[in-house]
């Protein structure tokens, strides 16, 4: 079936250089369907010819040597442009009459992409209602929402709401890139498409999980923005919770987008909610020496770059078992990885058998940026009585496969394409996500809210940490 794509924020950041990139990389693949328009939309006043042409240059810059002039030649001929004010109900006439002639009146799936400021989502909403755009008489009508989706659990219940006014569920479509990354799906293929990790992924072998999520980067020109939202609300609501959703959900009965939802969702529902006088105790918050200089941001801000967590989840197979989440700007280096750590052996039978948890078992999976899954091991020295060291099996995506994993947007825009939204959050999970933010959100801002600690950029966050983690006998794994 014909399609059209039709990115709101057309002139925004994420559209140069994320979503045109994405879609440029499945034109070269072959993955499009050789009707798809893609429509952009925004106040700024191009023609379609000015629109491609700027599209040009920052594709170029952002696929690198997978750019190929002649090919994105082709590509271009089915990009337009619309100026569009999300205000103006007027627009939206103009915009609809533009379609339905550009589609030719033919049956045609329509993804609308939000990719605007968060304030622009409900309006947005509003109006493709109001013009009948979300009437599915002439194909399927679909809309991708970006995060952040909404600020705490009142306003995502809110927006959910006036979504649902417009779209029916299943036309909605909440996007979490960190879902389309191809070693998050490995995480599902790991647990559900082997038979040997699954028996011992529990409480009876398992001390703890630990999913850290460091950035390298800092806040950069996105201060204006994440002054105000901070990394809970940044990372750890979206992203570290979807990691910990994929790592701790039991099989889904099918590999359809509902049954694994269902199985998501009741992860979120068995976090134990923190209470605020376990704040102090579970959370941990921090920020990087030199934020409060950076040009958009308060010099008396007091909003954390870096956060750890200790959660629970209350269920047979995470009874005891707990979940250390971690996230930060200016951080030593770039990785995201969920770490496995289990127990120590029961009984030493060797020389130096492993009495700490560091020495212990434990399996690695690096979601980025050096891909791949390490299972770390006792072995026994040659020649050296019965000592031991640990040794490592290393699983490593780009030798086993070769070829530039694709990024995650591509994956997300085929599906939501295509109609698969497995890899989208659904209304329930996102609002049950809140639920799990919004008590250290609200005890973060309370009069009596918990130190925040200083760290210097380039280190693993503040020292209080690291020092916080081995009081519980663990620490964290801090390799990039
Ligand atoms: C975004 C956050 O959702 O994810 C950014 O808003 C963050 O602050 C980014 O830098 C990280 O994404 P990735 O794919 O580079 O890990």
């Amino acid at each position: 079936m014909a399609a059209t794509i039709v990115i709101f924020g057309a002139s925004g950041d994420l559209t140069s250089r994320k979503l045109i990139p994405a879609l440029y990389q499945l034109y070269r693949k072959g993955r499009l369907s050789s009707t798809l328009n893609i429509v952009g939309v925004s106040r700024t006043k191009f023609t379609h010819a000015e629109w491609r042409e700027e599209l040009a240059r920052s594709t170029e810059k952002f696929v690198g040597e997978s750019f190929n002039s002649e090919n994105w030649e082709q590509f271009a001929e089915r990009i337009y442009y619309q100026p569009g004010d999300i205000g103006q109900p007027d627009d939206f006439t103009s915009l609809s009459k533009f379609l339905d002639e550009l589609e030719g009146g033919e049956t045609c799936t329509r993804v609308y992409y939000l990719s605007t400021a968060p304030r622009f989502y409900q309006p947005a909403i509003e109006q493709l209602g109001q013009a009948g755009m979300s009437c599915e008489s002439n194909g399927p009508r679909r809309v991708v929402i970006e995060k952040p989706f909404g600020t705490d659990l009142k306003s995502a219940r809110e927006l959910n709401r006036v979504t649902h006014e417009v779209f029916a569920e299943q036309q909605v479509y909440r996007i979490d890139h960190y879902l389309g990354k191809e070693t998050v799906q490995n995480l599902l293929v790991l647990r559900f498409g082997n038979t040997i990790f699954e028996p011992i992924w529990n409480r009876n072998y398992i001390d703890h999980v630990q999913i850290t999520v460091a950035e390298e980067v800092d806040v950069g020109s996105r201060a204006g923005y994440y002054d105000s939202a901070g990394v809970v609300r940044d990372m750890v609501q979206n992203h570290l919770l979807q990691l910990l959703m994929v790592a701790a959900m039991e099989a889904p009965v099918r590999y359809e987008a509902d049954s694994i939802r269902n199985e998501k969702v009741k992860v979120l529902h068995a976090i134990r909610p923190l209470e605020t006088e376990q704040i102090r105790d579970y959370t941990f918050r921090g920020q990087y020496r030199g934020y409060t200089s950076s040009k958009g941001v308060e010099p008396t801000s007091r909003t954390p770059t870096f956060a750890a967590l200790k959660l629970w989840i209350d269920n047979w197979r995470w009874q005891g078992v707990p979940f250390y989440l971690r996230s930060g700007k200016a951080m030593s280096c770039r990785t995201t990885q969920i770490v496995i750590q289990f127990h120590c052996p029961p009984h030493n039978l060797f020389e130096n058998s492993p009495t700490s948890l560091g020495e212990s078992n434990r399996l690695v999976i690096q979601v980025q940026p050096a891909e791949g899954i390490q299972l770390h091991f006792q072995t026994k020295v040659p020649d050296a009585g019965m000592k031991m060291r640990q040794t490592d099996l290393n699983f490593n995506y780009q030798k086993e496969f070769r070829g530039a994993i694709p990024e995650a947007y591509e994956r997300l825009l085929l599906d939501a394409l295509e109609g698969d939204a497995s890899l989208f959050a659904r209304a329930d999970e996102v609002e049950a996500a809140w639920k799990v933010c919004d008590p250290i959100l609200e005890a973060w801002t309370a009069r009596d809210k918990p130190t925040l600690f200083m760290y210097d950029p380039g280190f693993w966050g503040p020292d209080e940490c690291r020092e916080w983690m081995l009081a519980q006998g663990r620490e964290w794994f801090d390799t990039c």
